[in-house]
Formats: C-alpha cells, structure tokens, sequence
C-alpha cells in the first residue's frame, strides 16, 4: 500500500545534485555575534553525516523487498540524496577542526549509535525482517523533522537579516529544499512494508527521545569545545526559548503541531511544506546551479 500523493508533480524523479561547498571564507559564528543560535543549528552538522549514512544502509537493505516500481525509484533517488548531504555536512567538521573547534569526540559516538546500536545487530530471517522495519518506521519519524526542518530553513528569513553566511544558508537551504522534496519517500516505504499505526507513533516517541537528547548534549558539547566563547556560556535547549521566537531556529510552536500532525493516521508529509517552493529554491541555488553546469 503507498500513500497517494497529493500536492506531488507526478513526472518528479528524484536526483542527487553533485554540490559543492567553499568552505574557506565562512566564520566560525556563521549567525554574526551569536554563537548560542548558530551551535543549536550546528548540532546538524554533528547528527547528519551519520546518521544520514545509516539512512542510506537501511533503505538499501530494504530495497529488494519494494513491490512498486515507481517506490523503488523514490527510494533509489532518496538513497543518492541522502549520500551527498552526509558529505556535504562533513566538509563543515573539516572546517570547524581547522578554526580550533574539534568536534571529532562527539561525532564519534553519534557514529557509534547509528553503526552499533542502530545497525544490523547481525540478526536474520523473521527477527531480521521485524528490525528492518522497525528502523524504517525511526527513519519516516525523522524524516517527517528534516522536511518541517527544510521547510523552515527555506522561509527563515530571520536568518538572513541577521547577516547568516550565505554559503550556509545555501548548503542549509539546498538540503532542506531536497528534504521537502523527497519528504514522502520513507513513510511510503514504511507503509507498503509495514504500515501498522502502533509502531509509527512508538517510533515517533523514541525519535523525539533521542533528538531531544542529542541536541542537548550536542549544544553542551559545541559551546563548552568553542575556542570563542571559551565555556562562559553553558549550552542546552533552554537557548530554543529566545532563538525560537527570534526566527533563528526552530521553535517549540512549528515542531509541536507537526507532531501533532504526525500522529493522525491519515498523516500524508505531502502536507508539510511546498515541494513547488523546494524546486524553486534548487533552481535559484548557487550549490545546486553550478552542480548542473
Ligand atoms: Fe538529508
Ligand atoms: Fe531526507
């Protein structure tokens, strides 16, 4: 069973675009003066490589069990996306260990997670299959963030009258734009393999969990290893309450509702976001644009 689509073209074929990122001129506090807001954004850049990396594994093993053909080309495309945004994002860490920021310790045990915890467990047949799904149904929780995410990062426009980097802005704004893009893919796969409702919201629960605490520790960590602010501001999610409002990141007022949302069993993620306005972005991108050329 695949969820029909909605607000989707019906020709979109998914495609990675082979971008690329000078990373050379960007400042360390890449929001000018405000190392709190542009840490909660920079927690991403801890979280993706790996995580996305785990994404691309997962959806690989579930390929050969997709009985639609126009699902199998979804994910294929989605698997090309996801490998060029892992490392996309891990060209910042290169930048930021050069700047005195050496975020290796934690990036480790985020891969440790995804690798290890999240991985295979080497597990096969009826158990094998009841792991694969279970990871699926983690990855459409997510999946359903990074395309609220992308939509926001698309309509920041905060961001950009504080003065954000626009290298930043474009590799933000480039992902985000391809998350909105292929925001249907992983519930799609979720609902043709498995589909039961109970474990989407179970897995909804443990992936809130595990961002909430991923974020604090990554935040904690940024703030406390910054070279800049020299551990004289102490990091965490409390920071959300001011940037939120502020239009700097996320707030607590888009993610609740969306959470919300996520939980009615007619849930379509063709509902978050405008895929027209993601095209429209890819098309003015300078990343995406000189991958074109
Ligand atoms: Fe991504
Ligand atoms: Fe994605």
């Amino acid at each position: 069973m695949t969820t029909p689509r909605l607000h989707e073209p019906d020709n979109l074929v998914l495609q990675a675009r082979d971008v690329h990122f000078d990373w050379s001129a960007v400042p360390l506090h890449w929001i000018p003066g405000d190392p709190v807001a542009t840490h909660l954004v920079n927690v991403l850049h801890l979280l993706l490589p790996a995580g996305e990396e785990w994404f691309v594994r997962v959806f690989t093993e579930a390929l050969p069990l997709v009985r639609d053909e126009r699902l199998r080309e979804d994910v294929l495309g989605f698997i090309g996306q996801e490998a060029v945004h892992a490392s996309s994002h891990d060209g910042v860490l290169d930048h930021f260990a050069a700047q005195g920021l050496d975020v290796r310790p934690f990036v480790r045990q985020v891969e440790f997670m995804f690798e290890s915890l999240l991985g295979d467990r080497g597990v096969t047949g009826e158990r094998g299959r009841a792991w694969l799904y279970e990871r699926i149904s983690l990855i459409a929780a997510i999946e359903h963030f990074t395309g609220v995410l992308g939509d926001w990062i698309l309509n920041a426009e905060a961001l950009d009258r504080a003065g954000a980097d626009p290298t930043m802005l474009d590799l933000l704004r480039w992902h985000g734009a391809e998350e909105v893009e292929h925001r249907h893919v992983a519930h799609d796969l979720y609902m043709h393999l498995d589909g039961r409702y109970v474990p989407r919201v179970r897995a909804m629960g443990e992936t809130v969990t595990m961002l909430l605490a991923l974020w604090q520790r990554g935040h904690r960590y940024l703030m406390w290893a910054d070279p800049q602010v020299g551990g004289r501001v102490k990091g965490g999610l409390h920071h959300f309450r001011r940037t939120g409002p502020a239009g700097l990141t996320p707030s607590g007022r888009l993610l609740l509702p969306s959470i919300r949302r996520y939980l009615r069993r007619d849930y379509s993620p063709l509902g978050e976001g405008s895929t027209e306005q993601a095209l429209a972005y890819l098309a003015s991108s300078p990343a995406a644009q000189a991958a074109l050329r």
